[in-house]
């Protein structure tokens, strides 16, 4: 008995019923591998559910039985949404008891005040990012040695079942958006998803963890997927391009090699090279590409949601908290994490694919180069698609040199008053990420 450690989990859900049917069948592993013998004792959740197997566990409606309770050592929060869910994390801390949770809306939220008013009490969420992925520990273990350059990641499988089905099947955004309702891969209010709040939570809590930082998502520049046309699909595939979801965080250009303070922090769709590793990670899966200065370009992917892949990660934070319990120590929550400066968007510098609808008249080319010669930005490569039959209305997709958001933003309000323009323009940041 020496070695068990008690759980109290919090909600019965897809996440909770995942963490009990991995517990059911590979609880003996687990016990080999961590020399910990999990048992859970109390179970808490709005209603029982008659067909799930609780281990034993004694069950109740009431969540402050999990923090209450001289039975649980470890209070795993399962049950999502923000104010109840960080009522109980924030409880259950002050009560001395470790929390295990997979809630990336109160960790990015929240995360400063409750491991701030914690400090010796652990609080784990591997699972609030990348689902399945290890990624937080390599981050704070495996890389611990390393200085980060970029961590850039497609961390929500919504977004990227989403491009990857407009990419391979030519379908608009709101064909593949209810493909992907229909499979469960998107709620049935998809806005947080497509919108790239979801992927901002979890940037968030990557760039703390990445440069030691504090939680920041309300300085983290946030766009969607929505206005994404199968037309940039298309135009970004001819130029050997395939366009991603992505969240970004990076050392700021301007950096010096002791100061990770100044720091790119953004959501938003790319065009990555096609050769490129992340352009290849397709459908609902998750990846994050961290480039370092010992190890180099390291990639980890895997799925990114599903009950049992984000049980695995919330089974991780549990056996690594019991472990330290096991041994007698707190095990470290947070360490200076010292306040950053996020750049704003409008300094933020890189090349642009742009596709500008126009009349089929002749000099609209030269004016729109005009326009961006204005605002020094160069033209790398273009294409001027042939009009339409019917309107009369040519593309002209251009890929820009390298340029601050704030000079494109400027450029792009030229040319939206030339008298020949059709339509609104596309404009999508590229990366290399080399
Ligand atoms: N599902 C995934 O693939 C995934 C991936 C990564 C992270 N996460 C995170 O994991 C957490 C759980 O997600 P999930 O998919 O398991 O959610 P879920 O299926 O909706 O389960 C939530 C559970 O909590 C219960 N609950 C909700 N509010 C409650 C309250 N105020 N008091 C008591 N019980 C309450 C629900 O009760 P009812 O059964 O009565 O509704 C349900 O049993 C969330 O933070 C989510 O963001 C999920």
């Amino acid at each position: 008995m020496a070695n068990v450690v008690r759980l109290g989990i919090a909600g019965l859900g897809t996440v909770a019923q995942g963490v009990l049917n991995i517990l059911q069948h590979n609880h003996a592993i687990i016990l080999a591998r961590s020399g910990v013998d999990l048992r859970v004792t109390r179970v808490a959740s709005r209603a029982a559910k008659r067909d799930v197997d609780l281990l034993g566990a004694t069950f109740s409606t009431q969540l402050d039985t999990l923090y209450n309770s001289d039975d649980v050592d470890i209070v795993v929060e399962l049950i999502g949404g923000e104010t109840t869910a960080r009522d109980l994390i924030e409880a259950s801390l002050a009560a001395n008891k470790p929390v295990v949770t997979a809630n990336k809306a109160v960790v990015a939220n929240f995360g400063n005040q409750l491991l701030a008013s914690n400090q010796h009490v652990a609080l784990k969420f591997e699972a609030a990012v990348a689902g399945a992925i290890p990624i937080l520990q390599a981050i704070q273990q495996g890389l611990v040695a390393n200085r980060f350059e970029h961590v850039v990641g497609i961390i929500n499988g919504t977004c990227n079942y989403i491009l990857t089905a407009m990419q391979q099947s030519g379908t608009a955004f709101d064909v593949a958006l209810s493909a992907a309702q229909e499979l469960g891969y998107a709620e049935a209010d998809p806005t947080f998803d497509v919108e790239g709040i979801d992927a901002a939570h979890k940037l968030a809590i990557l760039l703390a963890l990445a440069y030691d930082t504090q939680f920041n998502f309300d300085d983290i520049y946030i766009e969607g997927i929505s206005k994404i046309s199968p037309a940039d699909i298309i135009y970004a595939q001819e130029l050997g391009y395939c366009i991603k979801h992505v969240g970004i965080a990076r050392r700021s250009a301007g950096s010096d090699d002791d100061n990770d303070g100044v720091i790119e922090a953004r959501v938003h769709p790319v065009l990555l090279p096609e050769h490129q590793l992340l352009a290849n990670v397709n459908d609902v899966a998750n990846a994050i590409l961290i480039k370092s200065d010992a190890a180099g370009h390291t990639l980890f992917s895997g799925p990114g949601a599903g009950g049992a892949a984000t049980a695995s990660a919330v089974l991780s934070d549990v056996v690594n908290v019991a472990q330290d319990l096991l041994r007698g120590g707190e095990g470290p929550t947070t360490q200076n994490r010292a306040p950053v400066t996020i750049v704003p968007i409008a300094q933020v510098r890189s090349p642009h694919y742009l596709r500008i609808p126009t009349q089929d008249q002749p000099g609209v080319f030269a004016a729109v180069a005009q326009a961006l010669s204005n605002h020094e930005i160069s033209i790398e490569a273009a294409i001027q698609k042939q009009p339409s039959s019917v309107d009369e209305i040519v593309d002209i997709v251009i890929l820009t040199g390298i340029a601050t958001d704030a000079a494109i933003q400027a450029a792009l309000g030229e040319v939206q008053q030339l008298p020949q323009m059709a339509g609104e323009i596309a404009r999508i940041r590229v990366e290399t990420l080399e």
